[in-house]
């Protein structure tokens, strides 16, 4: 395994659309098990291969306070939702920010696992917020965007800021 860099808003590369996954091989799980590697070392909730300059549809996330429940979503699509979350969300991509943005409370999510196996998942609450989070990213979104432009321009302002700190 290993520890892949995360691309650090706003860098462009974070705005490219992913592409499905053909085939769930040996380099796909290569992938997911370097993902989830770097989201635990982060560490953080989940982590979108976009975030790691690879644009297919692959997703890591857990949630869990024992840091034991890997969820693997390949090609996710959300096919029903419902209600509404309110949450503070962050981002790798954006280390120190925290920001509330409205999502779904709940959505019932069909993907691909990591043997290529058809799952659904139901998920509310903080697993349905970070799934939406995620599958943003695999449109190139990032959660900052929902937020004015001002705000927008205060985070990147910030950002840059601890760039130069960090030198
Ligand atoms: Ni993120």
């Amino acid at each position: 395994m290993a520890l892949l860099p995360i691309l650090r808003y706003p860098d462009p590369r974070l705005r490219k659309v992913a592409a499905k996954v053909a085939r769930v091989d040996e380099g796909i799980r290569k992938l997911i098990n370097d993902m989830a590697e770097t989201m635990y070392m982060a560490p953080g909730v989940g982590l979108a291969a976009t975030q790691v300059d690879v644009h297919k549809r692959v997703i890591v996330i857990d949630v869990s306070d024992t840091r034991d429940a890997l969820n693997v979503l390949i090609n996710p699509a959300i096919v029903e939702s419902s209600g509404i979350a309110d949450c503070e969300e962050g981002c790798l991509s954006l280390p120190g920010i925290y920001e509330r943005v409205r999502r779904a409370q709940r959505v019932k999510v069909r993907a691909l696992d990591r043997d290529g196996g058809e799952r659904t998942v139901d998920a509310e609450g903080l697993l349905a917020v970070c799934i939406q989070h995620e599958m943003d990213h695999l449109e190139g979104r990032v959660f900052v965007e929902y937020l004015s432009r001002l705000k927008q321009s205060r985070i990147v302002a910030k950002l840059k800021k601890q760039d130069r700190k960090a030198g």
